[in-house]
C-alpha cells in the first residue's frame, strides 16, 4: 500500500471512529499550502463542490489536514453549505465523545479553547468594527470581543485549577501506591495496537473492554496483575498515540501521560500486523521523547510485538522484542518472564531465600512486605526457608527488625 493510501485509510478510520457517523464518500484532491493557507486547485474545488452539493445526505466534510486556516474553512463552508472539519477538530470530536472521567472531559474542554479562540480572532479580524466595540459596547465598557476573550481566559483558569486539584489527588494515590511499593508498568502504544487487550490478558481483569476503534481508552486506568514470582504490579493503560496528532492535543493529554513518567517500566505495544507499524513506532517514540521521561526509564523500555497471530511465522527483527498475541494468549508466559526480569531490575528488587524462625513475626512480616513465593518448613529446626522477592529497602528493614 502506498503512503498516500495508508494515510487515506487512517482518515477513513478516524471518521468511522465517530459513533453514529457514516462515511458517504472519500476522495483525494490536489492541494498545497501557500502562506499558511490551504489552496485547492480550481478544477478540484469545482469538482468537490459539485459532488458535495449533489450529495444530499452529507452533513459534514472532513478535510484530512492538520489545521485548516479559518478564512479557508469559512470559504469552503460557504461553498459547500456544511461544516468542514480538519484533523484537529475531528480528533477533538472523538475525544469529546469518548471522555468519560471528569479529568478526560476537562482535558478535552481545555484542548478546545484554542479552537474557539482562533474562531473569535478571525471573527474580530473580519469585522473590525465589532471587535473594537464601536457598535457593540456592553454596559461594562468592554467590547463584545474583549468580553469573549476575558470569558475564555476565566474558563481556561477554572479548568486548569480543577485539573490541578484532580492531579494532586492522583499524586496522592500514586504516593500511596509507592508506599505499598507496588511497581508500576505503563503500557503505551499507537491507538488500536492492543494495549487494553494486553493488559486484560496480563491481569485477567474481565471488566476491561477492548474495542476495535481509535482512542477507545481516553483515561489512564490502572489494573493489578501478578508476575510469575508472585509480585503484584500495577499496569497502567494509557491513551493511544496517533501520527500528526495536533500538538495542542498532545499537550492537553500529556498531563494524563504524567503517570508514565512515574512508572518503573514502560511497555511499548506495537501492532506488527499493521502496514505502518514502523512509522507508528517512530511516532510513539517521538511522543515519549516529548514527555521528557527520565533517561533510564526510556532506556529500559520493553517492546512487545502484538497481533503476531495475523502474521504467519512472525519473528521480531529487534533482538529484545517479545512477539505475542494478546487476543489468543500466545507468548504471554515469555512476556511475563521478561517483564519480571525488567521490573526486578528497574525497582532494585531481588529474589532471596531466607531462613526464618516459625515462632515470632518474621514470616508474617515477609508476607506483608514482600512477595513470598515458597515456604519450605524444616520441622526439626522449628524454622522455614522462605523464597521471597523483596526490595532493597524492605530487606534493610527486615534486617534491622530481626537482626538474628
Ligand atoms: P486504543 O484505546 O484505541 O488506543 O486501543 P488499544 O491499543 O487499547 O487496543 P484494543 O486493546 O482496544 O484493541 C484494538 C483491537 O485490536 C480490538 O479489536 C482487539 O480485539 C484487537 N486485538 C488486540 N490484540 C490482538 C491480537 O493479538 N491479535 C488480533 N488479531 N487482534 C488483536
Amino acid at each position: 500500500m502506498a503512503a498516500s493510501e495508508r494515510r487515506a485509510a487512517e482518515a477513513r478510520a478516524l471518521v468511522r471512529a465517530l459513533d453514529g457517523w457514516t462515511l458517504l464518500a472519500a476522495t483525494a484532491a490536489p492541494a498545497e499550502t501557500r502562506g499558511g493557507r490551504l489552496v485547492l486547485g480550481r478544477g478540484a474545488l469545482r469538482r468537490l463542490t459539485e459532488r458535495i452539493r449533489g450529495c444530499r445526505e452529507a452533513t459534514a466534510v472532513f478535510l484530512d489536514v492538520e489545521r485548516l486556516d479559518k478564512p479557508t474553512q469559512r470559504e469552503l463552508e460557504a461553498a459547500w453549505a456544511v461544516p468542514v472539519l480538519d484533523r484537529f477538530a475531528l480528533v477533538l470530536h472523538i475525544f469529546r465523545r469518548r471522555a468519560r472521567s471528569r479529568e478526560a472531559r476537562l482535558q478535552v474542554a481545555l484542548a478546545e479553547l484554542p479552537l474557539l479562540r482562533s474562531r473569535l480572532d478571525s471573527d474580530a479580524a473580519r469585522a473590525p468594527g465589532r471587535g473594537s466595540g464601536s457598535r457593540y459596547i456592553l454596559g461594562s465598557g468592554e467590547s463584545f470581543t474583549q468580553m469573549q476573550r476575558r470569558l475564555f481566559r476565566e474558563r481556561e483558569m477554572k479548568i486548569e485549577k480543577a485539573l490541578e486539584r484532580l492531579r494532586a489527588k492522583r499524586r496522592l494515590l500514586g504516593g500511596q501506591r509507592a508506599r505499598r511499593e507496588l511497581p508500576v508498568v505503563s503500557v503505551v502504544g499507537y491507538t488500536n495496537c492492543g494495549k487494553t487487550t494486553l493488559v486484560k490478558a496480563l491481569t485477567g481483569d474481565a471488566d476491561m473492554q477492548p474495542r476495535d476503534q481509535l482512542f477507545a481508552t481516553l483515561d489512564v486506568t490502572a489494573h493489578a496483575g501478578a508476575l510469575p514470582c508472585g509480585l503484584t504490579v500495577v499496569y497502567v493503560d494509557t491513551v493511544g498515540f496517533l501520527s500528526q496528532l495536533p500538538h495542542s492535543l498532545i499537550a492537553a493529554f500529556s498531563a494524563t501521560l504524567e503517570d508514565v513518567a512515574q512508572s518503573d517500566l514502560i511497555v511499548h505495544v506495537r501492532d506488527v500486523s499493521h502496514p505502518e507499524s514502523e512509522l507508528q513506532k517512530a511516532t510513539v517514540l517521538s511522543t515519549l521523547r516529548d514527555l521528557r521521561l527520565p533517561a533510564p526509564l526510556l532506556a529500559s523500555l520493553l517492546e512487545v510485538h502484538n497481533k503476531a497471530d495475523r502474521v504467519p511465522g512472525y519473528t521480531p527483527r529487534e533482538p529484545h522484542a517479545v512477539a505475542v498475541s494478546a487476543l489468543q494468549g500466545h507468548g504471554l508466559p515469555e512476556l511475563k518472564a521478561r517483564l519480571e526480569d525488567a521490573v526486578l531490575k528497574a525497582t532494585g528488587r531481588r529474589a532471596l531465600t531466607l531462613r526464618v524462625q516459625l515462632e515470632g513475626q518474621q514470616l508474617s512480616w515477609l508476607h506483608e512486605e514482600a512477595a513470598v513465593q515458597e515456604v519450605r518448613v524444616l520441622p526439626e529446626a522449628g524454622a522455614a526457608e522462605v523464597t521471597v522477592v523483596i526490595s532493597g529497602s524492605a530487606y534493610g528493614r527486615f534486617r534491622k527488625l530481626f537482626p538474628e
